[in-house]
């Protein structure tokens, strides 16, 4: 029997997405969620959508501004942070989903607003997310996401880990997300007024080593890489000696910074 490529990498995204702690690196994805929701222009009276809500940073920040938040994400075990991380913020009313950004449990134009914070660029097949994205969204309503571009340092990190221990053939790079003209090329004749805007994120470090370390015990893919790596101690090292490098082209005054790419369209 042959198992199903599609369905195998996802259970291994849910895999990877629990190992660490990626609350620990969603402190510095907080600060992109608050430039997103502002971005998205998420109002009270909105019904908004996170997709790949991970531990829920920006469901949260949308659902501060008073709007009716749904937060789906495939891995349980982010999707329990985001509830204690709700329940600190004193809201119990957020709708958590576990489930797929290619086959959203929702039905046609149930939301104002279609966020994704670096999440749904990790479906395997992009023209199926994207169209379960516009599928759920209102005519007149919002799509908005945030992308890592393949020339920045996370592009970069993720293209290293793929020259040490190669993804699945055939499957378009996550990065691609990031790629304006690609962007434009996905969202095509659904939607009006494309806008893109540029944002940096930053993390303290001390040195590369101490960012790509915090890395390796709290990130999922990258925990994966060094796993991959564990038997193989020479490439495993040069592989490490790569990423120091680009680490350290992007650290300046202790901190590292990262740029990513926000997106925001009307659907027709
Ligand atoms: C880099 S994390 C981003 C989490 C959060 N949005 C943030 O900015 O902190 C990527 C998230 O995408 C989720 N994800 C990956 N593939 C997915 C899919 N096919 N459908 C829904 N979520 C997915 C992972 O489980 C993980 O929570």
């Amino acid at each position: 029997m042959s198992i199903d490529p599609i369905n195998q990498f996802k259970s291994r995204q849910r895999e990877t997405w629990a190992m660490g702690n990626f609350g620990d690196m969603a402190v510095f994805t907080t600060p992109v969620a608050g430039h997103l929701v502002r971005y998205a222009g998420v109002r009270g009276s909105h019904a908004v959508l996170d997709v790949g809500t991970g531990t829920g940073v920006v469901a949260i920040t949308a659902r501060n501004l008073g709007a009716k938040v749904t937060g789906l994400d495939l891995t349980p075990a982010l999707l329990a942070q985001a509830g204690e991380s709700a329940a600190l913020a004193g809201h119990d009313d957020i709708a958590w989903h576990e489930g797929d950004a290619e086959e959203l449990p929702f039905p046609d134009a149930s939301f104002d607003v279609v966020l994704s914070q670096f999440g749904h660029m990790f479906a395997p097949r992009p023209e199926v997310a994207l169209s379960e994205m516009l599928r759920v969204l209102k005519p007149g309503g919002t799509i908005a996401f945030a992308t890592w571009p393949g020339e920045q340092l996370i592009g970069r990190q993720f293209s290293l880990i793929a020259k040490y221990v190669p993804p699945p053939q055939g499957l378009p790079s996550p990065v691609q997300w990031g790629d304006v003209g690609v962007v434009r090329q996905r969202l095509g004749n659904s939607v009006t007024r494309l806008h893109h805007e540029r944002g940096i994120m930053a993390v303290p470090a001390l040195t590369p080593r101490h960012l790509r370390l915090f890395q390796e015990a709290k990130a999922g893919p990258f925990i994966r890489a060094v796993q991959a790596l564990q038997n193989e101690p020479a490439r495993l090292a040069a592989w490490r000696n790569e990423m120091d490098e680009v680490l350290g082209e992007y650290l300046h005054d202790n901190v590292v910074h990262h740029e990513y790419l926000l997106t925001r369209a009307i659907k027709l």
